[in-house]
């Protein structure tokens, strides 16, 4: 069977731009499949290609609406489970409820381990994602799990603006080897905030390790949600004269509230990716940059069909 007939990549609801790039990149066509819904609101999938004995790959983000995405994935698995494909793969560009991933006080769940579970018993054999808010929650998958990362794309975009005196930040030290990334590439130098979360909406900044005065920043995180962390670092980095400030970061989640604290903040561009389709509001901020990680994810997918390695891509 030639490639694009063993291969079926299909789109969920939530970024079909998005899977329309990669099978731009890859060279196939999205596969036909209805996503209707029931008068009482549940859902229904049904594929109208034949997928009996192919590799099939679903592309579906965690992003808003986020259950109602997660749901729409557990039943497309589902779905080409019991159609007969041959393996399926869970696409998932961000990977949602990841960041309570362990029990950090009394009568909590640990949500990232048991949407692991889910998408494991729908029928994912195997799990495709890029920069989980933490890389051990591979471990949480009892299938293969191949984790890719945005920063490639992300310091393309930032060698080609040749920014002087450099220095890369990581707003907090969870971020730091994601930050060592970008030092590696970029050439900048290492500086690392202390941050405290105070609430899901509010972070305070402490001590800075490393030199931000006179220099010019990038700071990079995997996600941007209430904007919290980067409008709180971006302030004290200023206040410790800092020059001009980037940010960059996979994941574009932007929270009610988020674009406008950014366009009121005191950083200079920000750089996300197409993990996640961007909100209108959004889409206006004038300092917001968009790269899209459709070849990274395409060319994965291509590997993972040809049994070719994924580390090879980050080398
Ligand atoms: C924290 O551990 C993460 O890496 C991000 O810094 C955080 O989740 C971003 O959230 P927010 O934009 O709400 O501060």
């Amino acid at each position: 069977m030639a490639l694009n007939e063993n291969i079926k990549i299909f789109s969920g609801s939530s970024n079909p731009e998005l899977t329309e790039k990669i099978c731009k990149y890859l060279g196939v066509p999205v596969g036909e499949a209805k996503i209707e819904r029931f008068p009482d609101g549940e859902k229904i999938i049904k594929c109208e290609d034949d997928v009996r004995g192919r590799d099939c790959f679903v592309i579906q983000s965690g992003c808003e609406p986020v259950d109602a995405n997660l749901v729409e994935l557990l039943i497309f698995l589902d779905c080409l489970k019991r159609a007969s494909a041959s393996r399926v793969t869970a696409v998932i560009p961000y990977f949602c409820y990841a960041r309570q991933d362990r029990k950090d006080e009394g009568r909590v769940p640990i949500t990232a381990k048991l949407v692991a579970n889910l998408i494991t018993i729908a029928g994912a054999d195997r799990v495709l994602t890029m920069d989980l808010h933490a890389a051990q929650l591979q471990g949480f998958f009892d299938i293969p799990v191949d984790h890719l990362f945005a920063e490639p794309v992300l310091s393309k975009y930032f060698k080609s603006k040749k920014i002087e005196n450099l220095t890369i930040v990581s707003p907090d030290i969870g971020n730091l080897k994601r930050a060592a990334r970008y030092v590696q590439h970029l050439n900048g130098e290492l500086a690392i905030i202390h941050k405290r979360r105070v609430s899901d909406r509010e972070v305070e900044a402490g001590e800075i390790i490393g030199t931000v005065k006179g220099r010019n920043i990038l700071m990079c995180d995997d996600m941007i949600s209430t904007a919290a962390t980067m409008c709180t670092a971006a302030k004290i980095v200023k206040e410790h004269g800092a020059k001009k400030i980037f940010i960059g970061a996979t994941h574009g989640i932007f929270s009610e509230g988020a674009a406008q604290d950014i366009a009121d903040s005191l950083i200079d561009e920000v750089v996300v990716t197409d993990t996640i389709p961007q909100k209108e509001n959004v889409k206006k901020l004038k300092n917001l940059k968009v790269l899209t990680v459709s070849e990274i994810l395409g060319e994965a997918i291509k590997r993972i069909h040809k049994n070719e390695s994924i580390s090879a891509m980050f080398s």
